[in-house]
């Protein structure tokens, strides 16, 4: 196997930064191992997330081995997070010479490590290419659109991805349809799901909430785009608010969207309603609550994917998505941020009328397998 100027049984360089991260690298990390011959891997975390909830509480979740390295990078503005990130790693490129870097998803620290090791002459792989929302004000799509240009192989979660790919002049030969790793982890942690009931006791919540006939529904907000601004955010939690009259919800806030409810006063709009405040979830609770869950509401990328694989109706409060198979074939639908068309999608779900969906091709547990083979022989062939 050989990068440029990498050492002899050089290790494939995984990269985390984020929490959805996390879901992502696990199934990967499993298929370099189990691969005949196992394929050298190196992992390494940016610490862009670093909150126990954020990060080592999802590592035990996914067996996920500690890394072994983390930069430690934190918190910050884009361009001090991005820039810090690239910072660490070098040194981390120069000392272990990887054969490859794999990168995956859309977060600063995919971008980052990206930069770094393609200008030092190490191909890049990315995990999850060509997925576009066509909103450039979304940093996600930043790092989506870079990374993709400069990445050496590319690896798509449905086709579409391919389509963007080639408008945007990447040459079909660098891509490979290999399919969702995120749903190879929900598949492999399933049975494992914990029970909603326990975890909303484990957090002072009432269980009966879970329990009741009506079912439950379970939201969650982190964008910039609806949780950074104060007015947005008001009249989403007032849309909540009222929704949790006829659904009790199940909300696991994070940390930014808790601190911006603290910070614009906005406490009273989801205090003593029908409506459990949790922390951030470990990944085998988030799996039982949408399991359960009679509908979701988010803006997370992967909860409309796992929403889909579970076969749970999926509202996203997005004007679009980057996973339009999820819309096309799966359960979800956009509603925005538009009050009534929220309130419509619920009613619609609540009369029985939600998508049921169908699961996506390679949304079957073996993607990181598919992956672990072609990167074997790509590598063996000079990566090129
Ligand atoms: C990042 C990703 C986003 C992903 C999300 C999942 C980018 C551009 N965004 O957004 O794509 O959907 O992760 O969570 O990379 N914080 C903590 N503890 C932590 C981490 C963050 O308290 O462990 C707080 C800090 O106040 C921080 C804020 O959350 O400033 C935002 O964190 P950051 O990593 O900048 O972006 P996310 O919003 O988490």
């Amino acid at each position: 196997m050989s990068g440029i100027g990498a050492a002899p049984g050089a290790p494939v360089m995984c990269i985390v930064g984020a929490r959805p991260n996390f879901m992502k690298m696990a199934p990967i990390l499993r298929a370099l191992a189990a691969h005949d011959p196992p394929i050298p891997a190196l992992l390494v975390h940016t610490g862009q997330h670093y909150d126990a909830s954020m990060s080592d509480r999802l590592f035990a979740d996914l067996r996920l081995p500690s890394p072994d390295l983390n930069l430690e990078v934190g918190s910050g503005s884009h361009a001090v997070q991005t820039a810090e990130v690239m910072k660490r790693i070098e040194p981390a490129i120069d000392e272990h010479r990887p054969c490859c870097v794999l990168v995956v998803g859309d977060v600063n620290s995919t971008l980052a490590c990206t930069l770094v090791a393609v200008k030092k002459g190490v191909p890049v792989v990315h995990v999850e290419a060509g997925l576009r929302s066509g909103d450039r004000r979304m940093p996600e799509e930043i790092n989506r659109v870079l990374t993709d240009q400069v990445a050496d192989r590319l690896y798509t979660t449905e086709r579409s991805a391919l389509d963007n790919l080639l408008r945007e002049g990447i040459a079909e030969s660098r891509v490979c349809f290999a399919g969702n790793v995120m749903i190879d982890s929900l598949l492999q942690s399933r049975p494992h799901a914990k029970a909603p009931a326990e975890t909303l006791a484990a957090h002072g919540a009432d269980p009966a909430l879970v329990q009741g006939a009506a079912g439950y529904g379970v939201v969650t907000l982190h964008r910039p785009s609806n949780v950074d601004d104060a007015q947005t955010l008001q009249r989403l939690l007032g849309v909540l608010r009222e929704l949790s009259e006829r659904l009790p919800l199940v909300f696991a806030l994070h940390p930014r969207t808790r601190s911006n409810i603290e910070r614009f006063g906005l406490q009273a709009l989801v205090a003593g309603a029908r409506i459990a405040l949790l922390p951030p979830q470990g990944y085998l609770e988030m799996l039982g609550l949408m399991g359960g869950a009679t509908l979701v509401l988010t803006d997370s990328g992967g909860l409309q994917e796992e929403t889909t694989a579970l076969g749970v109706p999926c509202l996203t409060l997005r004007e679009n998505t980057e996973r339009p198979i999820t819309v096309d074939e799966g359960t979800n639908t956009l509603v925005g941020r538009d009050a009534q068309a929220i309130r419509d999608g619920v009613a619609a779900i609540l009369a029985g009328q939600g998508k049921r969906g169908r699961t996506p091709q390679y949304w079957d547990g073996h993607a990181a397998e598919r992956i672990a083979a072609d990167l074997y022989r790509w590598l063996a062939a000079g990566a090129a």
